[in-house]
């Protein structure tokens, strides 16, 4: 089955160069695997997250003090993002890309009689308040330079349904929506805005949803209800999308929400199995 790790992958020139990035989220999984796909491209990298020391060993581990620090910040803070912002601007001089990418599951019982509102409000502290954060912060830097890439991590949970909770669902849809107001308003700045929706993948937050302790055992769950086969879901995919929606390879791109599923949210699995059996008696 085909799986690219980063290591494999030689970069044929580096797209980011000379950009400046603020990834949120970025200790781990998704945000984790983009910081390192950036830096690799010339980008300079501000992580913001809530885990220090994991995020200070992500930086170690890059090993290029100049091309990759870490704030902490909360998203659901607003004043926490605009201190990411400010030290990205006052280190670089400029902001190009933010990521906004941090989220959270919260209570993961799909069903609405177990959802509470307090529930519903974490989660749409972090994934919708602090996806707003960004953006707000973002633009107030983007706007004057006329330019600037805004992209945010939903979910394939807003182009199907996928079994997750309603705060989650209804958090990830709601950030699809802000990314479309935005790339209207922004649009005559020059700033684009874009979401990316990506399938399971195996990351801490996934593992510790399905209870599983490995990535192998969720790779092999998220195979077998896969559309497309023959290949495996990796952060680094997410990380690739966000490359190229944060470079001027997609200059012309805003408003979308690019779903990597390898085609699962436009497949009727139910229907297919139902017409089998229909046709088999
Ligand atoms: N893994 C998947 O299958 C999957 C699928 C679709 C969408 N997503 C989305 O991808 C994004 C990244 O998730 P991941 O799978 O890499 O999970 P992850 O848990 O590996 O990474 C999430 C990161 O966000 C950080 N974070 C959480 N709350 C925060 C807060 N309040 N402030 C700042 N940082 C905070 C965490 O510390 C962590 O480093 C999330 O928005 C998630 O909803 C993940």
């Amino acid at each position: 089955m085909m799986k690219f790790g980063s290591s494999l992958l030689i970069p044929v020139a580096k797209r980011l160069e000379g950009k400046v990035a603020v990834i949120t989220g970025g200790a781990s999984g998704i945000g984790e695997s983009s910081a390192r796909l950036f830096v690799q491209h010339g980008a300079k990298v501000v992580i913001a997250d809530i885990q220090d020391d994991l995020s200070y060993s992500l930086c170690e581990s890059i090993g290029n003090k100049e091309a990759i620090s870490y704030v902490h910040c909360d998203v659901s803070r607003d004043s926490d993002i605009q201190n990411v912002v400010e030290t990205a601007v006052d280190k670089y001089g400029k902001l190009d890309i933010m990521f906004s990418n941090a989220g959270i599951t919260g209570n993961t019982d799909p069903t609405i009689l177990s959802t509470d509102q307090e529930n519903m409000k974490k989660v749409f502290e972090v994934n919708v308040y602090g996806a707003f954060s960004c953006a707000k912060h973002a633009a107030r830097v983007m706007i004057p330079a006329k330019k600037g890439s805004i992209i945010f991590t939903s979910s394939v949970a807003s182009a199907t349904y996928g079994d997750a909770s309603h705060a989650y669902s209804a958090s990830k849809h709601a950030v699809v929506g802000l990314a479309k107001n935005l790339c209207v308003e922004l649009g005559k700045y020059g700033v684009r805005v874009n979401c990316i929706s990506p399938f399971g993948t195996a990351t801490p937050m996934m593992r510790k949803t399905m209870g599983m302790t490995e990535d192998r055992e969720v790779e092999e769950f998220v195979c077998k209800i896969a559309n497309l086969k023959e290949a495996v879901m990796e952060a680094e995919d997410t990380a690739q999308a966000a490359l190229y929606l944060g470079s001027d390879e997609s200059k012309y791109v805003s408003g979308i929400n690019l779903v990597i599923d390898g085609g699962y949210s436009i497949s009727n699995v139910a229907l297919g199995e139902a017409m089998k059996k229909r046709f088999s008696t």
